[in-house]
């Protein structure tokens, strides 16, 4: 049977004036929309009590278990205001699968691709007037489950909630669309075989922050991890994918190998790429060889992609004390890329993938 997500609440509750001030300058994720999609999960009832909701506190008790063994999971998509004031999603389905197969790694529920669906698309219509309509502005939409059962026993949890909640998001970045450097940890890792690496958990993201306070402290935006058996393989940065371009025009990024995300917008780009006139390759890629490409100039290019970052190009890897500046390129494939994938999210040229779907 499928979710009926009720509608609790369907007044907004914040003027069209405080709506223009936040788009003015939305930034990313601090502003959140008046609404929440609601459900529950108990073994023995499975997934029930679904409703669209006002956005408000959440009560648990402090014994939940998600507070105490991390046990969560979540997603990250954008809705986007097309010229004509309509509203459309990009491949809410891969989200929906990849939130399940997220779920399964961390001993959750899997909430039904069919209701994923039925979350987003009813939180989007009655929180419309969220949707900025500004250049590379969108509705960021953070669909999470948790483990809620108070109940501190080391094993998965027999109640579970899932949210989606929404934000009004400019760029990822601040300052626009501009290069970024990273940081390389040498010393740290954000998963390992047989791990989470794969899978869309808050502890991934635990795991990465004190690379990412490092990286602040270098004056870089984003860390890029290493795997962790080797130290020599490139997995991929904190919050993103990594890709580089060659001046034989392929398109280079680590192979999925257990212990990366399977990003929406990398696969995306990689099917994209050869209509573009790149030729993709996913493969292992150390941080030795991409030293090298861009020391003798066989790499001309680096970026970073994900639903947040788009698609980010990379000004320099810092390793250590030394700092690895990519070139200068004229019409770099990156912006071409980021070009090309806005346009079809945003409806600017035809999307011959079939990835867009109408909301409102
Ligand atoms: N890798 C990590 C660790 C991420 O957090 C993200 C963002 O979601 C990505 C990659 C890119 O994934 P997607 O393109 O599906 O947003
Ligand atoms: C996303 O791109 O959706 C993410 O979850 C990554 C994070 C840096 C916001």
């Amino acid at each position: 049977m499928p979710l009926e997500f009720s509608i609790r609440d369907d007044q907004q509750h914040t003027s069209q004036q405080e709506l223009e001030a936040i788009f003015a300058d939305p930034g990313f994720g601090k502003h959140f929309t008046d609404h929440m999609a609601v459900a529950t999960w108990t073994k023995e009832e499975g997934w029930h009590d679904a409703a669209i909701d006002r956005y408000s506190e959440l009560s648990f008790t402090p014994g939940s278990a998600v507070f105490h063994y991390g046990q969560e999971v979540f997603e990250g998509l954008k809705a986007y205001r097309r010229a004509d004031g309509s509203i459309w999603l990009f491949r809410p389905e891969a989200n929906g699968e990849r939130l399940a197969r997220s779920s399964q790694r961390l001993a959750l529920p899997e909430l039904p691709v069919a209701d994923f669906l039925t979350s987003i698309t009813e939180l989007v219509k009655i929180d419309r007037n969220w949707v900025p309509g500004g250049a590379e502005q969108s509705l960021y939409l953070r669909p999470f489950t948790i483990a809620h059962e108070d109940f501190l026993g080391v094993r998965p949890a027999h109640t579970a909630a899932y949210y989606v909640i929404a934000s009004p998001v400019g760029g990822y970045f601040t300052g626009g669309v501009t290069s970024v450097d990273i940081w390389v940890s040498l010393d740290s890792a954000r998963a390992g075989a047989g791990g989470t690496g794969a899978a869309k958990c808050g502890g991934n993201y635990a795991a990465s922050l004190l690379a990412t306070r490092q990286a602040q402290e270098q004056g870089c935006s984003q860390v890029l991890f290493l795997d962790a058996a080797d130290r020599s393989h490139i997995d991929e940065l904190g919050g993103m994918n990594f890709f580089v371009v060659t001046a034989q025009g392929q398109l280079l990024t680590p192979e999925l190998n257990g212990n990366i995300l399977p990003g929406i917008t990398r696969d995306s780009i990689l099917r994209m790429a050869p209509d573009l006139g790149l030729e993709p390759v996913e493969r292992g890629i150390t941080l030795d060889e991409v030293l090298g490409g861009i020391a003798d100039g066989t790499i001309t290019e680096a970026f970073a992609c994900g639903t947040a970052a788009v698609v980010t190009p990379i000004r320099s890897l810092k390793v250590g004390e030394q700092v690895h500046s990519l070139p200068q390129v004229d019409s770099p494939w990156s912006l071409r890329i980021r070009q090309n994938l806005v346009d079809i999210q945003y409806g600017r040229i035809e999307d011959p993938y079939g990835w867009t779907v109408r909301v409102c």
